[in-house]
Parts: structure tokens; sequence; C-alpha cells
């Protein structure tokens, strides 16, 4: 055997998150549970007596002593664009007096704003304000986490954005996924002649400037467009990720967030790892995606935050999709918490807490292609979240408040 890295003993509940979502247990619960790591990776889960009798916890290099509460999956926070320098509160306060969304982006407000100071912040900054995320992350039981760029809508500083994304990854212990996302909006930028750049000339540099460094570069795994009102045209983002895909990159849609598009379709038909967002997507939409395999990522906190109906997780769960949650962190969603996403999840698109766990674990890995994170079984990499409450329910039950007592990251404690 290798190294006994840890062994978590007496929880009231390991909730696996290895269940089927339309099963009677998609939590898939063990009750009065231990988990055993050897060498970082998940050896054993089951009864307390049975695991700590093949790996005796005063072997283990850490011994978590859980007593009457639950563990769970590291959070896999599939959808964020944590990587930005600036201040955006005054937007909300102006959201909530009835500006919307795409007239703040059309004032050259939202994302332009943020694409503005992200340019003028040092790569120093950037990191700097990453790693404050995912502090905040972490101390919430995300153990892994996507990041787009797409602050900086020009070659240089979009190479910037994956360049410290990548640097995060390597400081801090929650494992981060770098996605190209140049096509997060066109820039309020000047051609040569002094014209406002349209936005099929920039989807031209971006497919023949920006993704050919990109893949020089070396880091980003995904490319995601912004498909949608306000920003780019179904064909627009075919074009994006069909040249993204000539340079390895697998596509990711924003679809269907502010108007209905057309995005989802065009998510299964270029094969996306997912289409995210979804409020507007159709009975049509969803079964597009179901049939190519297609995850979809719903974004409750934005919604919340844009006053905006919810996207039918329900309906989707019952169809058999296997749906996502995360947090969309951006300054226009200003929440880190998975635990937040979850509750909304629950109480605003009719998931259960079980539904939901396994959304925001299991079906975030598979939205970024890692599925060997997001659930609690041997083999498995052992990125646990020992909760300061009795079941996973507490966690969407508990809304507003963060249950995260210990997190264990590869076996090893980087919170409690
Ligand atoms: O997923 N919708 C596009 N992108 C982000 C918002 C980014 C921003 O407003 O800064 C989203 O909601
Ligand atoms: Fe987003």
């Amino acid at each position: 055997m290798g190294d006994l890295t840890a062994v978590v003993r007496d929880a009231a509940e390991v909730a696996t998150a290895t269940g089927d979502l339309r099963g009677d247990d998609p939590a898939g619960v063990v009750e009065d549970a231990a988990v055993a790591v050897v060498d970082g990776g998940i050896a054993a889960v089951g009864p307390t007596e049975e695991v700590t009798r093949e790996y005796p916890p005063e072997n283990a290099t850490h011994a978590v002593e859980a007593r009457g509460r639950a563990v769970i999956p590291g959070y896999v926070d599939s959808h964020t664009h944590a990587c930005f320098a600036g201040d955006r509160s005054d937007e909300f306060e102006a959201k909530l007096q009835g500006t919307t969304y795409g007239e703040l982006l059309a004032a050259g407000g939202g994302i332009h704003r943020t694409v503005r100071a992200t340019r003028a912040a040092s790569d120093g900054e950037l990191l700097d304000n990453l790693l404050d995320q995912l502090d905040v992350m972490v101390a919430h039981g995300t153990t892994t986490v996507e990041v787009k760029s797409g602050y900086g809508l020009d070659t240089e500083t979009e190479l910037r954005m994956l360049d410290v994304i990548d640097r995060a990854d390597d400081r801090h212990p929650v494992d981060v996924v770098p996605t190209f996302m140049g096509a997060h909006a066109v820039p309020r930028d000047y051609d040569g002649d002094g014209d406002a750049v349209d936005a099929d000339d920039y989807v031209d540099r971006v497919a023949s400037e920006q993704l050919p460094a990109v893949a020089d570069q070396g880091i980003a795994e995904f490319c995601d467009v912004f498909c949608d009102e306000g920003a780019f045209t179904v064909e627009q983002s075919r074009r994006v990720l069909e040249a993204g895909r000539e340079h390895g990159l697998t596509p990711k849609v924003h679809a269907e967030e502010l108007a209905h598009r057309g995005g989802t379709k065009l998510a299964a038909e270029v094969g996306a790892a997912s289409a995210d967002h979804l409020l507007h997507a159709t009975d049509e939409d969803v079964q597009a995606l179901i049939d190519t395999d297609v995850t979809p990522v719903l974004l409750p906190g934005t919604a919340f935050g844009l006053g905006a109906d919810y996207a039918d997780g329900r309906a989707m769960v019952d169809a058999g999709a296997p749906v996502a949650v995360a947090t969309d962190f951006n300054p226009n969603c200003h929440s880190q918490s998975m635990a937040f996403a979850s509750a909304l999840a629950c109480v605003e698109m009719g998931l259960t807490p079980a539904e939901a766990l396994v959304a925001g674990t299991r079906n975030g890995a598979r939205a970024l292609d890692r599925e060997a994170l997001g659930t609690i079984r041997e083999g498995a990499s052992a990125d646990l979240v020992v909760l300061d409450a009795p079941s996973h329910v507490h966690v969407p039950y508990s809304y507003g408040i963060n249950r995260v007592a210990t997190v264990l990251k590869a076996g090893r404690p980087v919170v409690g």
C-alpha cells in the first residue's frame, strides 16, 4: 500500500454523489461512514468499522474525526469569470433601480468596464485578486473551479489572463481549469482606420490572431463564446468555436441567457462540453443537449442578480439531462458560494437537495471533462468537504450560511 494520506471517520453520512439523478438516492448516501485516502486518492468508502479495520486512522497522516457530521465531495464550480480587476458594485445598485444588464453593456459599462480595469491592472494585481477569490471559494467548499479569460478582448491581455489563471492553479490548492473567452463581447476599440471594430471584424481577429496565440501559449483547454443578444450571433459563435476546435480547444457556449438566440442548438451541433445559462431554452433545446451528450450548466445566481426568470432545472432533470449547477462568479454575479447556488437551484429551479449536490459536484466535473472528480468513490481524487451539519440537505437548507468545517484536497487538509 502507498501512503495512507487520510482517514475521515464516524461521519453521520457520506453523500457520495454517485446515485442516479432520476433514482431514489441521487446523493448516494452511506450512513455512519468513513473514507480512507491513499496517495491522495480514495481507497475505500463504507461503514466506519470496516474502513478503519483495513485503514487504521492512527497510521494516517491526517485523521479527521467527523462524528455527527456529513461529508460531501468538494464542489466543482464549472463556470466562473473569477479573473478580473475593478469594482462594479454601483451597477448592482443601478440594476436595483431598474437599469438592465443590456443597457449597462450598451452604454460601455458591464463587461466593457471590467475590460478597461483588467487591461490596466498588472499581472501581480490580477494574480492577487484571483488568489483571494480562490481562498473564498475553498472556504465555501469548492475544490475545482473553471475560470475564463474574456476581460482582455485583445491578444495581449487575453494571454496575460490565461497566464495568471495558470499561475493561480500552480500556487493554490484549488484546481483551476482555464477557458479562453476572447468572444465575450465586441471590444469598444478602433481599427487602424479609426473606425469602431464591428462584430464580424472582431470575430476574424479572435479566429485568426487570438486563437493561434492562445494555442501556442498552451494553457487554455476550453473555448467559450457569449452567443446572445448584444453579443455574438450563432454564425459568429460557430466560427469562433470551430476555430477553437481546430486549435485543440473544446467548445463551451453561453446560451439563451438574455434572449433566445439558438446557442443551445449550436452547442449540440459543435459537440460542446456544456451549454450554460439556458434561461430561455426550450424543451427542444434541452432534448438536443441530451441527444448529443452536452452538459447543461445552470447558473441560478445570475438570474437572481438580474431579477430574471430562472432556467427550468426541474424539467431538465425530469427529461434526463445531466444538469450541472455553478456560480458564474463575475462582477455581475458576485457570489463564489456553491451553497448559495444550490439553495437557489432548490428553491427557484425545483431541484431537490440531493439533485443539487450531484449538479454541483459530479455533473460540474462532467461539464469540465473531469470524470475523476466530483464523487466519493474508490479511485476518485479525495476532494472532500466535512460539513458542520449532519446531512448534505443542510447545505441549501442553511441558505446564506457557510456550513463548511474542513476541506481536504487530494486528502490533504486545506481548510479547517
Ligand atoms: O456569464 N454573460 C456573459 N458573461 C458573464 C457576465 C460577465 C460580466 O458581466 O462581467 C455571465 O453572466
Ligand atoms: Fe458566464
